[in-house]
């Protein structure tokens, strides 16, 4: 019987990945068209054709809870969630009420809505330290917000990076330093240096190197690795001492690592903080916050030179911060937080195993916080490698899993993990192979690329 039982499953497994595997029709259409349409083909770089094999949707169309459907009607379980913006998963009940009771009222007004306080008290009610807030569309306003403000508090010009961590704002004075810096003057670039994580003296060595020049300091509280005891602490007095503002961004763990904030778990408070992917569940809204004493800049009750803070003609449309409010309060009143560990943990442990199962330890790993769990691919020797990425992600498709990491929301269940542990396991039984014959002997397509590159 149970001999019957698992072949019956192992075919219905098989037909299943033919189906993942046949031509996306309707997908390979519209790819032909964007590519004509928009540049790169996807608004956002991180959700081009280059990011993923080529069995992966082309476009979804829907999504409810942790599943997706594509336009060819194949049904996905989806990581990554909206580059992390959708914490508690697609159309999420409670927060698309609150949006569709605020629509019929009017989304912009020309003069400020009463929700603009409210939206505001129930962020500012959270954060350890943040005295002000302004509202915005993407996180990268809200990054470059902080860095207009601490130029102006400090009438200085050059911006202290942390070089590992990889991502802080479209705009010119991050992307410059990245492998893209195409379009960018080279005297934008020179304003923005780079110290290493948890190296206290590459930050002194800035400024040691560049007196009374640099005007704040930006960084993540965390990435993949966790700072070392008293590490955020000195870069706080190590800014103070040096007259630069400390800038926490906090677009990824803000309401992930915990609902206050990586700086409520690491005891540190920045200046200024950044916030925004979670903070509306997938609607764009993103804030700016920080110390009275250097938001008020962008006011007008002080006698310094006014700042112009961010001010759009989207910045507040009322149904993004009605998003915002029912997230905020939903994440209050729910254990989402410990529920995005525990789905985590549940997927680290299950993936640990097989990857110990399969003695693949040195050539795929896990990393981040089991809030955040993200995945690395080596190939034979050891060096990172995108064509195992490619690898990996293509046969997760195919099973089914859309996997750019393993990013979890509240709406994950056991069954997805079990599933996506299941779906793993056979991925990386090809791994495996692949590491023995070589990747390219698997792979169905053409390997993923690093999005900051300088030509095609
Ligand atoms: C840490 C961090 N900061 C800032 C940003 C920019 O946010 P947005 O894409 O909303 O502009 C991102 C985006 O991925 C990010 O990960």
């Amino acid at each position: 019987m149970r001999v019957v039982g698992q072949s019956a499953a192992q075919l219905f497994r098989e037909v299943q990945m033919l189906v993942y595997e046949s031509v996306n029709s309707q997908s390979d259409v519209m790819r032909e068209k964007a590519r004509h349409l928009i540049p790169g083909g996807s608004h956002t770089y991180a959700k081009g054709d280059d990011q993923y094999p080529e069995q992966a949707p082309g476009f979804l169309v829907r999504g409810e809870g942790s599943h997706v459907w594509d336009v060819d009607g194949k049904e996905y379980i989806e990581y990554g969630m909206g580059l992390r913006a959708v914490t508690l998963g697609h159309a999420f009940g409670p927060v698309i009420e609150a949006v569709a009771a605020q629509l019929p009222l009017g989304t912009n007004f020309t003069r400020p809505a009463p929700i603009e306080i409210e939206c505001a008290e129930e962020l500012l009610d959270l954060l350890p330290g943040a005295e002000m807030v302004k509202f915005c569309k993407d996180g990268s306003m809200a990054v470059d917000g902080a860095i207009k403000l601490a130029r102006a508090f400090t009438g200085r010009d050059m911006i202290a990076i942390c070089g590992d961590h990889p991502f802080f704002s479209t705009n010119d004075w991050f992307i410059g330093k990245t492998d893209m810096p195409g379009g960018i003057p080279g005297w934008v670039c020179q304003q923005t240096v780079k110290f290493r994580y948890n190296d206290i003296a590459s930050l002194e060595a800035l400024f040691d190197r560049h007196p009374r020049q640099i005007a704040g300091v930006v960084m993540e509280a965390a990435r993949t690795e966790e700072p070392r005891t008293g590490f955020l602490e000195n870069v706080k007095a190590c800014a103070h001492r040096n007259g630069a503002v400390f800038i926490l961004d906090e677009m990824i763990t803000g309401f992930r690592w915990h609902l206050r904030g990586a700086q409520y778990v690491y005891g540190v408070t920045a200046d200024l903080s950044t916030f925004g992917k979670a903070l509306a569940n997938g609607f764009s809204v993103s804030a700016l916050t920080g110390r009275r004493e250097i938001m008020r800049l962008g006011g007008w009750d002080h006698d310094r030179e006014r700042v112009f803070l961010l001010s759009t003609t989207h910045g507040a449309e009322t149904h993004g911060l009605a998003a915002a409010i029912a997230t905020m309060k939903f994440y209050k009143q729910h254990p989402v937080v410990e529920g995005l560990y525990a789905r985590g943990e549940r997927l680290r442990r299950g993936l640990q195993r097989v990857t110990a199962e399969l003695k693949l330890e040195p050539h795929f790993n896990l990393m981040s916080r089991d809030c955040n769990l993200i995945f690395g691919t080596r190939d034979s020797e050891g060096k990172p490698s995108q064509a195992f990425r490619t690898l990996f992600m293509q046969e997760l498709v195919i099973r089914g899993v859309i996997a750019p990491s393993f990013v979890v929301s509240y709406s994950h269940t056991e069954v997805d993990i079990d599933r996506t542990i299941e779906a793993a396991s056979e991925a990386l039984a090809v791994y495996r192979k692949g590491l023995e014959d070589g990747a390219e002997k698997y792979l169905k397509g053409q390997s993923v690329k690093p999005v900051f590159r300088r030509f095609a």
